[in-house]
């Protein structure tokens, strides 16, 4: 049963019991009406408490009902709240841990409302895309008031209980036992009429037709792509300007409008997405872990002092080795430099910068480091500089203790092979700036012991990473994608484009990022570093040369000034570059290309497909456990727009046979052999059907 009923002496307690969250799905709502006609049928009962079992009150409505005819079925949600609102007995929320969307919907249809403090209270929905569609914005403003309802329907930022204890929103904030409270609550109110309806406050807010005005405006100017946030606005602006019926119907035609917007899909795609990552079919939840309590770094470098970083953010202790106590000095500074600045922007207390500061120490010898509980390693990307760290650590660390690497490319398995314990050896690949970016790729090996994976995915968490699992390969899923958009990119030079017009092209479609713009902020040395490596290994594979061209004639980046673009010192804005761009057009000349004019939607759709298609062929290999684990990686790793929701995700959107299309296209072009569609791909294309 997804609600409980019971009865404490004139009281009846409905309690939702739907885990996780008690999301109101079709089964919930149809279980919370029956318990309604129950107490209003039985005569000895003389009021009802509302209330979920386990972690919350209630989540919201169940998303994953979303487009789906459960979603509409009697009895809707608005159904329940109506249910509840005109109920001739008075009804108490007894509200706790989360009432979050239609869970806060459902309490404010009651008459009175008990919270517990530290309660998470939110209207998240547009978070999801979309706004509240079962009262929240026409109910919301009339108990906490219109600036506050406005921005926490627009934010969709939760509120601790305590912070809105003072408004309408709660009768009462119960500092013992909740249910005690509650019923104690609906005890004293059983006989008290009116029933008191939030429907029937007014909104007192004189100027609000000002107020509304400059929420537009800046909303507009914040929202993107989005169109939800503007429509949260609008609705809430119907709780002031029409009546409350006409109010709710406004509020549910644009909820559902909303919900049919890719926009909206992409972002419910994203937070299945981030949940699914999790998930490892061969390691289930009850797998034991490993505590992690201490940590180590081999290399004080760009990737080693972001990596300490986030175990200091996460209160671990870090101890970070370097061959050379210069090194070592270095990037303890720069580790130091990073806190002060956050601490400058006032993202970061004195107090807070000294604790984390204390918790990450420097050492030049191993014996330092053989205690703690996981190390990973961030050298030079050279199988010899690893072989010899990774035999190193083989002899020191403690037995138990995870050996990690944060390579972008070499072979864990091999890595693994340098030690007589590849079972506690994973990759965990970082991304530049480690304590920034989002993502964790956990590298899973041929040997990796499954509570080490466990391990890695649950510290994910814990220093607040989207951790993706992916098998061993060359780039793993991320960087073996980016390879074929890369390719892409310097084909179409070939062929007639400018850097500019690609990174246009491509940042209009929504990337944060070109890949001219990207290559010169990165270093355009280190593509040209692995690409010296792939002539040998692969020589099969093509490239263009431009690239290489670029960086004979030393331009590297913003770090060297010059890149595919110019640079002004202490300006980090590219200017297009004419010898950059004369060198395009002789290499064109070189190649006997006669360069032609190429379009925004070829550019857009060759780097596009170039990563569709590379997933494919990563999902069939089951390097991807899933299409929605390489959109997680390409949304909180490589800029790929939220509002599309990811690659592989876009590909669904326009259709697989569409983008199947155009690849047997640009394959009988210039570099068509970079073209071979994959096989899952064309078998999906074929058969109708998309990734997700
Ligand atoms: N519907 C369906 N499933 C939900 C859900 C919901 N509203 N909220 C959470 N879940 C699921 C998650 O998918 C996850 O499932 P899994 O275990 O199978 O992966 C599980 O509940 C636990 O979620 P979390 O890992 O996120 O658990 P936390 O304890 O960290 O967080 C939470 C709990 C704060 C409730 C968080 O899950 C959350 O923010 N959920 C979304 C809340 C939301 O957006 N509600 C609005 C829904 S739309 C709505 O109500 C429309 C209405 O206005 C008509
Ligand atoms: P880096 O050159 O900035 O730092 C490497 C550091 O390791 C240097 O400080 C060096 O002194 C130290 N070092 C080298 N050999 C050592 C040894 N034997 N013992 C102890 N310290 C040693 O390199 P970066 O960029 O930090 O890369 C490190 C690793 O992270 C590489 O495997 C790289 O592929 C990977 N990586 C790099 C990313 C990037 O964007 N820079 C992104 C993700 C992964």
């Amino acid at each position: 049963m997804t609600a409980e009923y019971k009865v404490n002496g004139a009281v009846a307690v409905i309690t939702l019991n739907n885990p996780p969250v008690n999301g109101l799905g079709h089964a919930t709502r149809s279980a919370i009406v029956e318990g309604m006609k129950k107490a209003l049928s039985d005569n000895a009962v003389k009021a009802v408490v509302i209330t979920g079992a386990g972690k919350a009150f209630s989540g919201g409505a169940d998303i994953k009902e979303f487009n789906s005819p459960k979603a509409s079925a009697e009895p809707s949600l608005h159904t329940v709240i109506n249910v509840i609102e005109t109920s001739s007995k008075p009804v108490v929320a007894a509200i706790h841990s989360v009432a979050m969307g239609g869970g806060l919907e459902l309490a404010l249809g009651c008459h009175y409302r008990v919270a517990a403090p530290g309660a998470q209270i939110a209207l998240p929905e547009v978070k999801l895309g979309i706004l509240p569609g079962a009262g929240g914005t026409q109910r919301l403003p009339r108990v906490v008031g219109l600036e506050m309802a406005l921005n926490m329907i627009v934010s969709g930022t939760p509120v601790p209980s305590e912070k809105l204890a003072k408004t309408a929103l709660f009768n009462q904030l119960a500092e013992g036992d909740l249910m005690e409270a509650a019923v104690a609550f609906a005890n004293k109110v059983a006989d008290v009429r009116p029933l008191p309806k939030v429907r029937d406050i007014k909104i007192d807010y004189p100027n609000y037709e000002g107020f509304l005005q400059f929420s537009r405006n800046t909303v507009k100017a914040m929202a993107g792509p989005f169109p939800a946030p503007l429509k949260c606005v609008e609705a809430v602006a119907a709780a002031v300007t029409m009546k409350f019926d006409d109010g709710i119907k406004f509020e549910r035609d644009l909820f559902v409008e909303l919900v049919q917007t890719t926009e909206s899909k992409a972002l419910r795609h994203a937070f299945f997405g981030e949940r699914a990552a999790t998930k490892v079919p061969d390691v289930p939840e009850d797998t034991p872990t490993r505590p992690i309590k201490s940590a180590a770094v081999i290399g004080a470098g760009t990737m080693g002092g972001g990596i300490a970083m986030n175990f200091a953010n996460a209160g671990i202790p870090v101890t970070i080795l370097e061959m050379k106590q210069e090194a070592l000095d270095k990037g303890l500074a720069t580790i130091r430099k990073n806190y002060e600045n956050t601490m400058k922007k006032g993202k970061l207390t004195p107090e807070k910068f000294e604790q984390r500061v204390g918790l990450i120490k420097g050492t030049l010898s191993y014996e330092e480091i053989g205690q703690a509980d996981i190390v990973i390693e961030a050298v030079f990307e050279d199988i010899g500089v690893k072989e010899q760290v990774f035999k190193k650590l083989d002899e020191v660390m403690k037995q138990g203790a995870i050996l990690a690497s944060n390579t972008s490319t070499l072979d864990v398995d091999k890595i693994a092979s340098f030690t007589k314990r590849p079972q506690d050896v994973i990759g965990l690949h970082f991304f530049s700036p480690a304590n920034v970016m989002k993502l964790l790729e956990i590298v899973r090996g041929a040997k990796t012991g499954k509570d080490v994976l466990a391990t890695s995915l649950q510290l994910s968490k814990k220093i607040k990473k989207t951790g993706v699992v992916s098998g061993v390969c060359d780039g793993f899923i991320g960087n073996r994608m980016i390879e074929q958009y890369s390719r892409q990119a310097g084909f179409l030079l070939e062929e007639g484009c400018l850097p500019e017009q690609v990174d246009k092209a491509i940042e209009k479609f929504g990337f944060a990022m070109g890949p001219f713009r990207m290559g010169d902020l990165a270093g355009n040395d280190i593509g040209w570093y692995i690409r010296k490596r792939r002539y040998i290994e692969k020589p099969e594979v093509t490239y263009s040369k431009t690239a290489d061209l670029l960086c004979e004639m030393g331009r590297f980046g913003q770090k060297t000034g010059a890149g595919w673009y110019d640079y002004k010192p202490g300006d980090r804005k590219p200017y297009p570059s004419q010898v950059v761009n004369d060198m395009i057009i002789k290499h064109s000349a070189d190649l006997g290309i006669e360069r032609r004019k190429i379009s925004d939607q070829e550019i857009v759709e060759r780097l596009v497909y170039a990563l569709v298609n590379e997933g494919a062929n990563i999902l069939e290999e089951g390097i991807a456990m899933r299409a929605s684990d390489i959109d997680m990686v390409y949304l909180t790793g490589y800029g790929f727009p939220l509002f599309r929701g990811g690659p592989m995700f876009y590909a669904d959107t326009v259709g697989l046979q569409n983008v199947m299309m155009s690849i047997e296209k640009y394959a009988k072009g210039h570099q068509g052999v970079a073209w071979k569609p994959a096989q899952l791909l064309a078998k999906l294309a074929a058969e109708g059907k998309t990734f997700n």
